[in-house]
């Protein structure tokens, strides 16, 4: 017997169990993570699953959960656990929560820290661990006591991430209590270039603020107190304020001239109202009055509203709400709701201002569509790594159950509901709707098949209604204003107004609302003041690092669902990423490539290997091996991408490199022709002459 699990174990079992540790992480000490920690960890073979080359040992015996007489749990681990446990239909869909739990207890997720999970939650300790292995939050080897996380996705390298990143090393290799992570897009590309320092948002970051942040740490201040996302201000100019405390945080914002498209603020009015984020000053604001007009109509009545309105899908596919509403099946059963929180696509970050300053807009928002569906149990699933966001809605979710607006019978109707703030552990994947889903229920966030759609089987097997924040955050407004009137704002197909996070080369990076049908032009010039003196937009990704990329010949285009649509491209979350002339598009290409080849969750081929192999080749042409045969065959290894996947995560990578191939052709040939050079590999025409001579010179002899 196992001293610490009872597990039964024979002599010839081999070692304890050692696959929760990667190879190459169980020789590594500590400090291997400064060292080696420029990349998220991954395991040998590339994949995130430990030994899922390994052929299975038919000797071992089945696994078997720890026996919880033998298995000394700490106390408040163990209430944590009950506790998380307790919030779900499902036990297991605790299993993210207790696994954050036992990291913060143990510093990491141990063999010793899962075991005591598996114990509590009477589940495998491999159970556990797979899931353990699959979220970048969660350390599968010994890691010193402070996290720096460098973002050096896109935005955050168009603006110096990287030389931050290299400051960041070299700075905190004076110290064995920190380590340094590159990480990828963390939601704050307005701050660009930034960090997350254990949780604190910080930035614009300079090289200089690495030593700070270092001796912060070390003397147990705020880090970067100046620098700290948490008091950054709207910086769309819309934004009326009665008070403007702290002003010193404020990004540059004086002097804006507002166009006219960006005249409405429904999502953004007032934004910045001191306490807003409370119920007091919600409530003082007519907050939770289009709730009670809601449960005053019928449920249909409802539902018509938020059609009428035409309101679009904010988190990416732009499918109308009210019709996705409408396809769950009528009736009682055990339906859900979950709000898509994850927001991890580079460029985007609208959702998460949202939450931090009136998270009682989504609440009333998810209250109103749970009772237009039917639906007695609501989820958010917000992405990990926004945990000051989650704090304020876990306090604001308490003020609501507290207040009458989330619970039995709510405001005294029949109708009741439930809330739980579920906190995710880093992975992209877990933004698209199944894949969240599985990660919802306590799995890897795996994809799964569709159809059947959620809307008739999603989580527990049951229908579900998904969608994200600003989408369900727009139904209080609705419902306030009317469908009709609010369908009056924007375009016929393109209703109401957005949220679009403006960042990379721009002069006022941030959210802005406008109306939908905006010139391009007068967000990324008028609004977000374009890029730099002396420097034009090269090109830039209307919605998010997924889309096709659009020039700077195409500014003066609409910016809605149909017009982006038909150019090529897509608005999908409204995240818009400028490239100035001063950058080259292989560099971009390279950084978007490696955020999906890193993401990519392995379950279909065309995916997991073709984004592999888009970064290989992107390498090629730096290392001067590339011919201009290489961009065609990169150009059809995303052609055999689009449309042949799971999901639609290996044709978001797929479609932006594929339109940079179409529209930078020359600038790229360029590229493999300097690069030759530089590494010696000889120009292009010799290789061609070589070529042509050697075909032509017949069989030896
Ligand atoms: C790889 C991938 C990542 C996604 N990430 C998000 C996300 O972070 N937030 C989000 O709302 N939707 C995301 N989506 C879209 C969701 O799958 C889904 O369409 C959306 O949550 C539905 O909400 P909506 O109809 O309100 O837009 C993602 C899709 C894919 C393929
Ligand atoms: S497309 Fe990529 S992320 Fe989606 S299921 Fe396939 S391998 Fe996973
Ligand atoms: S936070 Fe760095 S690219 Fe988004």
């Amino acid at each position: 017997m196992s001293a610490k699990s009872g597990q039964a174990r024979p002599e010839d079992a081999g070692p304890p169990p050692a696959a929760v540790v990667p190879d190459a992480a169980r020789s590594s000490p500590p400090s291997a993570w400064r060292r080696h920690g420029e990349q998220v960890p991954r395991f040998a073979h590339g994949s995130r699953v430990p030994g899922w080359d390994d052929a299975a040992d038919l000797t071992k015996p089945p696994a078997v959960i720890p026996d919880p007489a033998s298995t000394p749990v700490p106390d408040r681990l163990r209430e944590s656990v009950t506790m998380a446990m307790a919030k779900y239909p499902d036990r297991r869909s605790a299993a993210i929560p207790a696994l954050h739990a036992a990291q913060e207890e143990h510093g990491w997720c141990s063999p010793e820290a899962i075991e005591q999970v598996a114990c509590v939650m009477q589940l495998t300790p491999a159970y556990l661990s797979s899931v353990a292995t699959f979220y970048d939050m969660f350390a599968n080897a010994p890691k010193p006591r402070h996290d720096v996380f460098v973002c050096t996705n896109i935005s955050c390298s168009l603006r110096g991430a990287d030389d931050f990143h290299g400051a960041m090393i070299a700075a905190a290799a004076q110290d064995p209590d920190v380590t340094v992570r590159a990480f990828e897009c963390l939601g704050a590309c307005d701050i660009a270039p930034m960090a997350s320092v254990d949780g604190e948002y910080v930035g614009p970051l300079e090289t200089a603020d690495a030593d700070q942040i270092v001796a912060d740490l070390r003397e147990g201040r705020p880090v970067l107190a100046g620098k700290q996302l948490r008091f950054r201000k709207c910086v769309d100019p819309g934004v009326a304020e009665p008070e403007r405390a702290g002003a010193e945080h404020e990004p540059e914002r004086a002097g804006v001239e507002q166009p006219g498209t960006s005249a409405v603020k429904i999502l953004f009015h007032r934004i910045d109202e001191p306490g807003l984020n409370t119920l007091e000053v919600y409530e003082h604001r007519g907050g939770y009055d289009s709730l009670r007009k809601a449960l005053k109509m019928s449920r249909e009545d409802v539902l018509a509203q938020i059609m009428d309105s035409g309101l679009r899908g904010r988190g990416g596919a732009g499918f109308q709400m009210g019709k996705k509403a409408s396809f769950l099946p009528e009736g009682e059963m055990a339906k859900y709701l979950v709000c898509n929180a994850d927001e991890s696509e580079p460029g985007a970050f609208k959702d998460r201002e949202l939450m931090q300053k009136t998270p009682h807009t989504l609440i009333e928002g998810i209250a109103i569509a749970s009772w237009a569906a039917e639906i007695s149990t609501a989820f958010i699933y917000i992405r990990g790594e926004y945990s000051y966001q989650a704090d304020i809605l876990e306090a604001a979710i308490a003020e609501a159950y507290e207040s009458g607006y989330i619970g039995q019978g709510i405001l005294g109707s029949e109708h009741s509901f439930s809330l739980v703030l579920h906190r995710g552990a880093g992975a992209y994947i877990c933004g698209e709707e199944t894949g969240l889903l599985d990660s919802l229920e306590g799995k890897r966030g795996n994809p799964r098949l569709k159809p059947p759609f959620p809307a008739l089987e999603g989580l527990y097997d049951g229908p579900t209604l998904i969608n994200n924040v600003e989408t369900l955050s727009t139904v209080p407004h609705i419902m306030r204003m009317g469908g009709a009137e609010y369908a009056k704002i924007g375009t016929e197909t393109s209703t109401g107004t957005k949220l679009v996070s403006v960042s990379g080369d721009v002069r006022r990076p941030g959210n802005y609302e406008i109306e939908l049908g905006a010139p391009a032009r007068e967000i990324i010039y008028g609004l977000a003041g374009g890029p730099h003196e002396g420097r034009e937009v090269k090109f830039w990704f209307p919605g998010g690092s997924s889309a096709p990329v659009l020039t700077g010949n195409d500014l003066d285009i609409a910016y809605d669902f149909d017009t982006l649509a038909k150019a090529g491209s897509m608005l999908g979350s409204g995240s818009v990423i400028v490239v100035d002339d001063s950058h080259s598009v292989l560099g971009v290409a390279m950084k978007l490539a490696k955020f999906y080849a890193h993401e990519s969750c392995g379950k279909c081929v065309p995916c997991r290997e073709g984004t592999n192999w888009t970064v290989k080749m992107l390498q090629r042409i730096e290392s001067g091996e590339a011919t201009p045969m290489d961009l065609d065959i990169m150009a059809s290894v995303q052609e055999e991408i689009i449309g042949n996947c799971l999901c639609v995560l290996g044709d978001s990578m797929a479609m932006p490199v594929g339109s940079m191939i179409k529209k930078f052709r020359g600038e790229l040939e360029a590229e493999i022709e300097a690069a030759r050079e530089r590494s010696g590999a000889g120009s292009l025409q010799d290789v061609v002459a070589v070529g042509v001579a050697d075909e032509h010179a017949g069989p030896a002899g």
